[in-house]
């Protein structure tokens, strides 16, 4: 039998918040708690995702610590090229950028992100080195009209179309439901685990491998005092975290939540 252990990883989404000054002091802060907590790191990873124009002095700090970072979006097209306003990823690669954010619902509902925009990003990340974390997730009516399913079956049918299912072997996959983001009304856990064990089994009826390895987040009002019941479900594999990614001892409290998985 072959046993797959997932490590969990813990993602702040810092939106757009913060300043220079501010994000050396939050990164400082979560590296100490990190570092108070040795053995925390080696059971689950942690990675930040500032600004774009934060990323090289965040990344300057961060390179002395445990901390990944990465951005919260990237241009569909491959770069260098004449799309104005937009950030390559390969720039992003060139910043030590591990991670990019693709799809995440601000950018889907503020912006008009599509689907298929969403997967073109999805596989312009991995062109240029990056792991894509592909967010996903339905509204409050579309929950309400019993459709978190066929919504979340076609934002991930998206990328699996474009990007084939052997992408996903390079990738995360976060499960947001709008109506849990920034609401402070969370998923219970047993709604978390049902949407991450259809992910699941989405890309299992692909490749069972792929399934079994890929991390899949829950975002939503993730704090500390629900990191654990949350992480505990056996398909959430860790948090995408908004809000209380802001504060240090929020953050490492939730790291040290989902590494006791
Ligand atoms: P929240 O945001 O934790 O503030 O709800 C999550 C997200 O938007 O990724």
């Amino acid at each position: 039998m072959i046993v797959i252990v997932r490590k969990p990883l813990v993602a702040g989404n810092w939106k757009m918040h913060g300043s220079r000054a501010s994000n050396a002091a939050l990164v400082g802060g979560i590296a100490a708690g990190l570092a108070r907590n040795a053995p925390l790191t080696a059971r689950c990873d942690v990675a930040i995702f500032p600004t774009f124009v934060h990323l090289e002095s965040v990344a300057a700090v961060a390179a002395a610590t445990p901390i990944a970072w990465g951005a919260q979006d990237c241009c569909a097209e491959p770069g260098p090229g004449a799309y104005t306003g937009e950030v390559a990823a390969s720039s992003l690669q060139e910043l030590g950028c591990r991670y990019v954010l693709v799809g995440h619902s601000e950018r889907r509902a503020l912006y008009g992100e599509s689907d298929e925009l969403v997967a073109r990003k999805f596989v312009a990340a991995q062109a240029a080195g990056l792991v894509p974390v592909l967010c996903v997730g339905e509204t409050l009516a579309e929950r309400d009209r019993d459709e978190t399913h066929a919504v979340v079956a076609r934002q991930l049918g998206a990328v699996l179309e474009r990007a084939g299912v052997a992408a996903l072997a390079r990738a995360v996959v976060a499960y947001e439901p709008v109506w849990a983001i920034g609401t402070g009304r969370t998923a219970t856990p047993a709604q978390a685990q049902d949407v991450h064990a259809f992910i699941r089994g989405r890309i299992a009826a692909l490749d069972g491998n792929i399934a079994g390895s890929v991390r899949l987040l829950y975002g939503g009002s993730v704090k500390a005092s629900n990191a654990h019941e949350l992480c505990s479900m056996p398909d959430v594999d860790g948090g995408l975290v908004g809000g209380a990614s802001l504060n240090a001892e929020e953050f490492v409290a939730i790291v040290a939540a989902a590494a006791r998985k």
